[in-house]
């Protein structure tokens, strides 16, 4: 501790003030109060790696279209549930660029963020099939949506992904799926907290394995077309964005305007839903909802509107700019994203010239991208201890046991990092590694 940027007094004070428990199992929120709290106090700067927010300006072209949409008077009217038609096929045809998908207009349907999105599908997916009452977590994962399953009561299960890539991840998936119980299979891809990229065989499993067990894949594609190892960047030119929708008609996608668009404030995401489903008819939505059962109008009508009622019109006129400018190759949205790419390149170099290793290294036999978020371990320490230590050298970050992980180590984000904070890093972790030395 000689060398630590903070006193342990004057963390601990802190954390006494903030009614903080066990700073070793801190929550997010938690950890992001006390680092600004610690900057207050001191106006040292932290290197803050704990929130996923998007460290990028917002897309110009949304905010236009935004602007030019609110002058026509659109404010004054309710946006009706499924969306405006131009945000439907824009997206229809946003799909179709990017993920060489076909869904028609009808089945994309807008909502306000993915984190929405997931909480209505959770609801459809756990009440379509009497007896399918369990979400199933290919975790690592995004700890919200546990959360929102803690909300509705919902079951689920969980497995730590990172010993059952490739092949293995078949008789892992089918363990649970054999118990006839899991509505819905959900994961980000690429992953928030690994970032590690599901590679073809396995998408091809869990699709495969969702259509014989009947269950439905919710794919969170919040972090689209940043697996930047390829160039996913050409509209209707392969490659194109990973999916399991080459491999089910059982699909929800989720895709969310806050990163790729930095557009997080505005709270915007379109679910996909592949057109087989989005037109099953099931006996038991009928029944709940007094209506035709229709999986589609369901969810878009019955649940989805009574949650948000309705994404904002001027928002919407938004993403359908963004999605049209990229389908027409006037806006390049993944060269946006890749400063990313470039920040993590250089933080990961940076902790492990200094005894520090990335957790989730591979993607089955290749060494994982670059891009939003990274795992890093320090050899002897648990997650909560190389989390709270971290602190006392002014780096904050948040543990990987909290993301469904068994591994130990935390999750770093890239997006706050800015270039004259990288030699400020650089100071700390060798501080750091005096004193912890190995
Ligand atoms: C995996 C994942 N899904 C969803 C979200 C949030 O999406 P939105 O801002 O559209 O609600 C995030 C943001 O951190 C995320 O990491």
């Amino acid at each position: 501790m000689q060398n630590s940027v903070f006193s342990r007094q004057l963390v601990e004070s802190i954390v006494d003030e903030l009614k903080i428990t066990d700073l070793a199992q801190a929550t997010i929120g938690q950890v992001v109060l006390l680092a600004s709290a610690l900057e207050q106090r001191t106006g040292i700067p932290f290197i803050r790696m704990d929130q996923g927010v998007p460290g990028l300006s917002p897309n110009q072209v949304g905010i236009a279209a935004e602007k030019a949409a609110l002058d026509t008077g659109i404010a004054a009217i309710y946006p009706a549930a499924e969306g405006v038609p131009e945000l439907k096929r824009e997206t229809s045809r946003f799909v179709k660029a990017f993920l060489n998908v076909d869904i028609t207009p009808e089945a994309c349907i807008p909502t306000t963020g993915s984190v929405a999105g997931s909480f209505g599908s959770f609801i459809v997916t756990s009440q379509c099939s009497p007896g399918k009452d369990t979400v199933l977590f290919i975790d690592p994962g995004f700890p919200i949506q546990k959360s929102q399953l803690k909300i509705l009561g919902v079951k689920y299960r969980q497995f730590d992904i990172f010993n059952y890539r490739g092949a293995a991840l078949r008789d892992k998936l089918e363990s649970f799926l054999k118990e006839g119980n899991i509505s819905a299979i959900i994961y980000s891809n690429p992953n928030n907290p690994a970032w590690i990229c599901l590679e073809e065989e396995e998408l091809q499993i869990i699709g495969e394995l969702a259509t014989q067990y009947d269950t439905i894949v919710l794919e969170d594609l919040a972090y689209f077309a940043m697996d930047f190892r390829r160039d996913l960047s050409r509209p209707f030119e392969p490659p194109f964005q990973a999916t399991v929708a080459r491999y089910t008609d059982n699909y929800m996608l989720m895709l969310s305007a806050s990163k790729i668009f930095s557009y997080a404030g505005q709270r915007m995401a379109v679910v996909c839903i592949s057109d087989k489903l989005f037109n099953r008819r099931y006996p038991a939505l009928a029944e709940r909802y007094n209506g035709a059962g229709l999986f589609g109008n369901t969810f878009t009508n019955a649940i989805m509107y009574m949650i948000t009622s309705g994404a904002s019109h001027s928002v919407q006129f938004g993403l359908a700019a963004m999605y049209k400018a990229a389908c027409d190759g006037q806006i390049d949205f993944v060269a946006d994203t890749m400063e990313y790419g470039r920040r993590a390149e250089k933080m990961k170099r940076l902790f492990c010239e200094n005894g520090f290793h990335v957790v989730y290294d591979k993607d089955v036999e290749q060494p994982i991208g670059d891009g939003f978020f990274f795992t890093i371990g320090y050899p002897g320490m648990t997650s909560g201890e190389l989390m709270r230590e971290l602190l006392y050298y002014g780096i904050s970050s948040i543990t990987l046991n909290t993301t469904g992980s068994l591994q130990e180590g935390i999750r770093a984000c890239t997006s706050r990092m800015t270039d004259e904070l990288f030699d400020i890093l650089e100071q700390r972790l060798k501080a750091f590694k005096t004193d912890h030395p190995l």
